[in-house]
């Protein structure tokens, strides 16, 4: 059996370093251990949380040069927008059918619109929310990948999976590979600008695609305390700290280490690392410069991508249509 990775990455917001120290780039590195990888453009996902249409779109563009500034070939790997793909929808349905509601109420992401709730606890829930992880077993099952790199937070989502594969299978006959999840660890959470976990939810993001000046103002925005120059300072629980060790090698790090019990001043300590964030980010900054003006080629790649999926997903459901009943009458 071929091994597989699949990944995706919902297209809302502007992808930040969070995404691509945690997703995007253990992503492309895993892709050099298994036979086939698959990345895709969840865009589907993003209209369950996002009715605007200029920021679905716009972020769509975003995470396809998030994902090619950053090392994506897409000669080595399958590349593809999530919509240009029907197929996914039409096994989703299939799959709803077979899907407990039970499983669906369990999961984390409803529960925690729901509890927020009052007296109508399914207030402003959308049975887009509901069934969230049924659109993403479909996007896993639809190629029976073997390994999917996900977040902590999606561990769930991928036990899901397994689960409605397995019934599936059982109902009808062995057609999907369960899953495996390759987690993130969680010392691997990258901090944002106030300390907290990254996240666009939290408007504490530094953006993958900026300018080196943009990347310098944002560095400068990191919430230190207020010892100042020549006072020792401690890295443990220190957001610049976290941040460097994300970029530095090991005895870049002691050095560092070093200069906290120096006392370096935090201007000196976000100079070092906006140098060492700043590294990384050329190469990945010169390959976004150079595509950001060619919408056609970024359209034109994503659309050879989904062709060469779809004939792999145009026979997987014709097998299953057929499993089910739902083929020519003889
Ligand atoms: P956000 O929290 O900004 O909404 P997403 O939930 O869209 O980010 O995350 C997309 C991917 O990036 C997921 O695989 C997630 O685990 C990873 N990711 C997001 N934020 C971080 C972070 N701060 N540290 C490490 N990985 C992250
Ligand atoms: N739900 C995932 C997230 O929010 C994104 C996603 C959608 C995904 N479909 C997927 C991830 C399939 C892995 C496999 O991060």
């Amino acid at each position: 059996m071929k091994k597989r990775i699949l990944t995706g990455i919902t297209t809302t917001g502007t992808p930040h370093i969070g995404n691509y120290l945690g997703a995007i780039k253990p992503a492309l590195k895993l892709a050099e251990d298994f036979d086939e990888s698959f990345y895709f453009l969840a865009d589907y996902h993003a209209i369950i949380k996002n009715s605007n249409k200029s920021e679905v779109s716009e972020s769509v563009k975003n995470v396809a040069l998030a994902w090619l500034s950053s090392g994506l070939d897409p000669n080595k790997s399958f590349f593809y927008r999530q919509s240009d793909v029907p197929e996914i929808l039409e096994l989703s349905w299939i799959l709803n059918c077979v899907t407990a509601k039970g499983l669906m109420n369990r999961s984390h992401a409803y529960k925690a619109a729901t509890t927020v709730n009052k007296e109508d606890e399914d207030k402003g829930i959308t049975m887009g929310l509901f069934s969230y992880p049924v659109l993403m077993a479909a996007d896993i099952l639809m190629f029976n990948a073997t390994h999917v790199p996900v977040g902590a937070d999606q561990i769930q989502h991928i036990e899901m999976t397994r689960d409605i594969a397995g019934r599936f299978n059982h109902l009808y006959k062995k057609t999907f590979v369960l899953p495996e999840a390759l987690i993130q660890s969680k010392d691997e959470t990258v901090p944002g600008l106030d300390g907290q976990k990254m996240s666009k939810s939290y408007g504490n993001i530094i953006p993958l695609l900026s300018s080196e000046k943009q990347l310098k103002k944002s560095v400068a925005k990191i919430v230190t305390n207020s010892l100042e120059p020549g006072e020792p300072k401690d890295s443990s629980n220190c957001t610049v700290f976290s941040l460097y060790k994300h970029f530095a090698t090991q005895q870049m790090v002691e050095e560092f280490q070093e200069d906290y019990k120096k006392g370096i001043s935090w201007g000196d300590a976000k100079n070092k690392l906006f140098d060492c964030i700043n590294l990384e980010m050329i190469p990945i900054r010169e390959k976004y410069n150079e595509l950001y003006s060619d919408n056609d080629f970024i359209n034109d790649l994503l659309s050879d991508g989904s062709k060469k999926v779809r004939v792999i997903a145009q026979e997987m459901i014709s097998s299953i249509r057929s499993s089910i009943g739902i083929n020519k009458i003889s």
